[in-house]
């Protein structure tokens, strides 16, 4: 068995990434694409000791669980992988996955609930970050073909899986509102109509670099926000002028300016074109103020929907000092405030904390208190003592999971209760393994927040060992 040999394998599960698994001469193999069901035609790609990963080529026999795609991008786009199957088999293959970490990286056979359903599996998305290239990605079947097929012009949509340089050009997205991606086709027929040229990443030449629409779930706040490579007052008054004429729902319109190199969809500076420069959006009976640059939950509905779990696994008392580690712009603790004496979140992005103090009194909350620092420094015996011990901790951290030092202090610190939020269940499973020294791990909620893709929020209850 080498690199670049074919194989024919019936696929059984799936893996991490949303790969499909199957076995060929006792080797696990991983196939992109594939689905539970599916026999396929794939070739070895990457040889390892345990496991192979091989690329599709054909499918032989398709799987009974395979359906035809909304959208005609599936399966290409870095956005969703899953599209093929029907949205109760992704719910079990989430499922699957989350088990499959916690039995094996975490060597813990605590049952896994069901996953729990988003009730709205397209248009879910309250941010989406289309971004423009001069260079489109080809599909397969382009790279394939005899003839010259030339992959410039002008490229408008998602960046192509694990390529920082090109797009695709998306043709459609069901991910967010419609009128996302009709802002995203009005930009590129514009560009295209007024010879303006996408951002260069190599050459470092040309104008649009990112569209970024946000919309709120429970308000009708629309958020524009073009990040450009420099100013040019000619391009931009005449492009928001035509736009807001066709789009006169837009609230807030922001031109973000990013003439540094990195490819970050936020800009060197920024300035407000039209509305107060943020949208508002609810999390139970909490308001939130959210800015171009701030970390919101991209899925409203659904983060609500979390939060709920979370709240009935931490089962706060009234006299409960709760701490909230990783605590973004504070959405978490304030939705916990109502049940607890006092909240306090650590988060090491400055706005963030601002957001998270501005949210607080907005939202007239005075007993929840926000401290700005990195979380295996800051959160320590003086923090402790300054804001008292907890009885019910949170962590949502992100998804490269906690440092060792914060599971250090958590085994030391030995509150009651923790509640695990992440967006990993491999290192989930990791630190659930450290954890389990003190703590026995008591309930497993898989939520999902990102339909038709891979990607899956898991919630743990974890009580102090007697
Ligand atoms: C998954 S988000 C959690 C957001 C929040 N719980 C919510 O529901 O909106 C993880 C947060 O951890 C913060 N973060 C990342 N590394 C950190 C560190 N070393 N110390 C403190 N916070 C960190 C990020 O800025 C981000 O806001």
């Amino acid at each position: 068995m080498k690199k670049g040999q074919l194989i024919e394998l019936p696929i059984h599960g799936t893996a991490f990434k949303g790969k499909g698994v199957g076995r060929y001469e006792e080797r696990a193999v991983f196939v992109k694409g594939a689905v539970p069901g599916d026999v396929v035609k794939a070739r070895i790609i990457k040889k390892k000791k345990s496991f192979l990963e091989a690329k599709l080529l054909e499918i032989i026999e398709a799987s009974e669980d395979r359906i035809t795609p909304k959208c005609q991008h599936a399966g290409v786009c870095g956005g969703c992988s899953w599209q093929q199957v029907p949205y109760e088999k992704q719910l079990a293959y989430k499922r699957q996955q989350v088990e499959d970490h916690i039995r094996r990286i975490g060597k813990c056979d605590t049952l896994v609930n069901d996953t729990l359903p988003c009730e709205q599996p397209f248009y879910y998305r309250n941010k989406m970050e289309y971004s423009f290239s001069p260079r489109r990605w080809l599909s397969d079947d382009e790279i394939h073909r005899e003839e010259f097929v030339d992959d410039s012009g002008f490229a408008a949509g998602l960046h192509a899986p694990g390529r920082f340089d090109k797009i695709l050009n998306l043709h459609e997205c069901h991910l967010q509102d419609p009128i996302s991606f009709r802002l995203l086709d009005f930009v590129r027929n514009y560009a295209l109509k007024h010879n303006i040229e996408a951002f260069d990443t190599f050459e470092k030449t040309g104008f649009f670099r990112h569209l970024v629409i946000r919309t709120s779930y429970h308000t009708s706040d629309l958020m524009v926000n073009l990040v450009c490579y420099y100013e040019d007052q000619g391009i931009i008054e005449d492009l928001y002028a035509k736009m807001m004429e066709q789009f006169p729902s837009i609230t807030t319109f922001i031109i973000s300016i990013n003439d540094q190199p990195n490819p970050t969809a936020t800009g060197r500076y920024q300035f407000v074109l039209h509305g107060s420069g943020h949208i508002e959006d609810h999390i139970g009976p909490y308001r939130f103020t959210i800015d171009p640059k701030a970390f919101f939950q991209t899925n409203t509905a659904q983060a609500e929907a979390l939060y709920s779990v979370v709240a009935d696994f931490a089962d706060i008392q009234p006299a409960d000092v709760v701490y909230d580690l990783y605590c973004g712009v504070g959405t978490l603790s304030l939705y916990l405030s109502k049940q607890a004496s006092k909240v306090v979140g650590i988060e090491l992005v400055d706005e963030a904390i601002e957001n998270a103090r501005i949210n607080a009194s907005k939202n007239g909350v005075e007993h929840a208190f926000f401290v700005k620092g990195d979380m295996k420094d800051t959160f320590n015996e003086t923090l402790i003592q300054q804001y008292g011990h907890p009885n019910v901790l949170i962590t949502d951290p992100p998804r490269a999971g906690m440092h060792p030092d914060v599971i250090t202090q958590l085994l030391d610190l030995k509150a009651p209760k923790i509640i695990y939020v992440s967006c990993d269940s491999s290192t989930l499973a990791r630190d659930l393994a450290l954890l389990s020294e003190a703590y026995s791990i008591d309930a497993i909620q898989p939520v999902d927040m990102f339909p038709q893709t891979y990607h899956i929020e898991t919630v743990a209850a974890l009580t102090l060992k007697l």
